[in-house]
């Protein structure tokens, strides 16, 4: 088991792909990108296959998220998917994706036993994509949307990111596009993980705000907070239900005491929280001949080591020096 000394257990393994992206949205990166990794510092696939195959059987992981970056970037992706999906017990598998690219993959994913989706979308105005991400691929997104929910990768469900003055008068609009296609909705607060360090607490669109903004249009009735469990997302039925908007508040209203996630880097470091200062390095061991047994020892002492929560009130709060893209959602 991956405990921590607050008596969480980590269950949920997000393993970031790749730190290349194709967009450049302005609350992860600069215009110009960044200097990604070098080539010989990424795990190969048969490294990340070794570690996930650690992590299920030896250290009680039953979820496995693939993010990035934008993982489709990976070429080894769906042969990735299907390591994991063999594996016994076999784990729930999930992607978070921009969607581009995913109209072309995701019967190959499917097939490759991966379960499901969620893909960032922040507006449905070409324009306001441009600016967001600055790149004009807002068709490519939804129409990747609708070939993961072709495939069976569902349920579909999109994040989306608020920022003041520039989409965030758009919450509703969103949720009816999702409420229409059936996607489940979850709105992210923006947190302090650019790679340009430009985010400001005054300029955070806020849970409460999301809430109330939504609230103008649909009627919200909090859904059962017992089914939340470890999932940040506080679910809303909207309009009496079924379905549902989710709102993450993972700045104003934090879960860190449910977390069960850990995360590995695309140059495997374990990271045992998005905001942690510290990582444990397990590519010299896997390149060094280390067993099985050593790199989970390993990986449990940096789980071990876990904080009890990411500390953004606190006044002496540093942003890691690892961004979003580098980390993985
Ligand atoms: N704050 C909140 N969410 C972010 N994401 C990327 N950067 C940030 C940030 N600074 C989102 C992406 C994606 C998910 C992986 O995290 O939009 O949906
Ligand atoms: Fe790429 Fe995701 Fe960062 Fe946007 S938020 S630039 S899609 S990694």
């Amino acid at each position: 088991m991956l405990a921590d000394s607050h008596g969480r257990v980590a269950t949920d393994l997000r393993v970031s792909l790749t730190d290349r992206c194709n967009l450049r949205c302005t609350y992860c990166m600069p215009p110009e990108g960044l200097d990604w990794l070098p080539k010989d510092e990424v795990l190969t696939d048969d490294e990340v296959n070794r570690l996930i195959a650690i992590g299920v059987t030896a250290l009680g992981i039953t979820e496995v998220r693939f993010t990035g970056g934008e993982p489709l970037l990976r070429r080894g992706l769906p042969g990735i998917v299907a390591a994991a999906t063999a594996l016994t017990p076999r784990p729930r598998t999930a992607l978070t994706t921009n969607g581009i690219g995913l109209a072309r993959v995701a019967p190959a994913l499917a097939e490759a036993g991966l379960d499901r989706v969620n893909v960032s979308l922040d507006t449905l105005r070409p324009d306001v994509f441009a600016r967001l991400a600055r790149r004009r691929r807002l068709d490519d997104v939804l129409a990747g949307m609708a070939a993961a929910a072709a495939a069976g990768l569902t349920p579909v469900k999109v994040n989306a990111v608020l920022m003041r003055g520039v989409n965030d008068d758009e919450a509703p609009e969103l949720l009816r596009y999702c409420l229409d296609h059936g996607y489940e909705l979850r709105f992210i607060e923006q947190m302090p993980l650019d790679a340009q360090h430009g985010w400001r607490r005054d300029d955070m669109v806020t849970a409460d705000e999301i809430l109330d903004r939504l609230s103008a249009v649909y009627s919200l009735e909090a859904a059962d907070a017992a089914t939340r469990g470890s999932a940040p997302a506080e679910l809303f039925r909207v309009d009496g239900g079924p379905a549902t908007v989710g709102v993450i508040g993972s700045v104003t209203r934090p879960f860190c005491g449910a977390c069960d996630r850990v995360r590995l880097t695309a140059d495997g470091q374990i990271r045992n929280c998005l905001f942690a200062r510290e990582e444990s390095d397990l590519r010299p061991l896997l390149r060094g001949g280390a067993t099985d047994a050593e790199i989970a020892d390993r990986w449990r002492a940096a789980v071990a080591a876990k904080l009890p929560g990411h500390g953004i009130d606190d006044p002496a709060f540093l942003q890691p020096a690892r961004p979003m893209s580098a980390i993985g959602g």
